[in-house]
């Protein structure tokens, strides 16, 4: 509920939108919901799914791009992320988990669609069918949970990241990614005390947060 965020100085050559940009974007207020409202039910689950399934086959070729990355990779290297056990929710078609592969050895890739996992191929790794809102996975099992322009369910984060572990936010087109939270409103969904850096670079921002005590 209460923390505090340290911005880095932006990566050379990041760019900024104008911050209105995205915002009527049907999923910002998705988003907003389900972070702070818990506004996640089965026909919202259903209509998701049914949405990410149906984009999945163009997803890559529309989605992924060098500018975008970037961000990806500025939150591992300023970010200071140590890895250890990495699940990734709401992979996608691999985008986040080709890079966290090329890092960290345990790497699960998890998500609702499974038209989007279909389309992830070439990961090492796990990759998981699941709803972030319900984890198929144990309580303090995971020790870093990467969401790459995905929906931040806090109390699942919460319950399955391990007490020092890491919390990785991403949005690879800043203020106009759909998906999108400031890392501040990050940090405030979370429960309990945390601490946040959070940077710039190429077309996006992240943060990567933890634990304050
Ligand atoms: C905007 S896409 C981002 C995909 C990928 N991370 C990227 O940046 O290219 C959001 C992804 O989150 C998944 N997703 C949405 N809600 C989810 C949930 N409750 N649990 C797991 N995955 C979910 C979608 O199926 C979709 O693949």
């Amino acid at each position: 509920m209460v923390g505090r965020v340290a911005w880095l100085d932006d990566a050379p050559g990041a760019t900024r939108p104008d911050p209105r940009e995205g915002a009527e974007h049907p999923m910002r207020k998705v988003t907003k919901q389900v972070a702070v409202d818990g506004g996640w039910d089965e026909e919202r689950r259903r209509k998701v799914a049914e949405l990410f399934d149906s984009m999945a086959a163009d997803w890559t070729a529309n989605h992924d791009s060098v500018e975008r990355r970037a961000s990806i990779t500025d939150a591992l290297t300023r970010g200071g992320v140590r890895g250890g056990r990495v699940v990734e929710l709401g992979s996608g078609s691999g985008m986040g988990t080709r890079q966290l592969a090329e890092r960290f050895d345990d790497v699960v890739a998890l998500d609702l669609s499974l038209q989007m996992l279909l389309h992830a191929s070439g990961i090492a790794g796990a990759r998981v069918q699941g709803d972030s809102a319900a984890l198929p996975l144990r309580t303090d099992s995971a020790d870093t949970l990467v969401l790459v322009n995905m929906l931040l369910f806090p109390g699942e984060l919460d319950r399955v990241l391990t007490h020092h572990g890491q919390l990785v936010w991403v949005n690879t087109s800043a203020e106009r990614t759909p998906i999108h939270l400031m890392p501040e409103e990050v940090v405030e969904a979370l429960p309990g005390k945390w601490t946040a850096a959070a940077g710039r670079a190429g077309t996006g921002l992240w943060c990567v947060a933890s634990r304050l005590s």
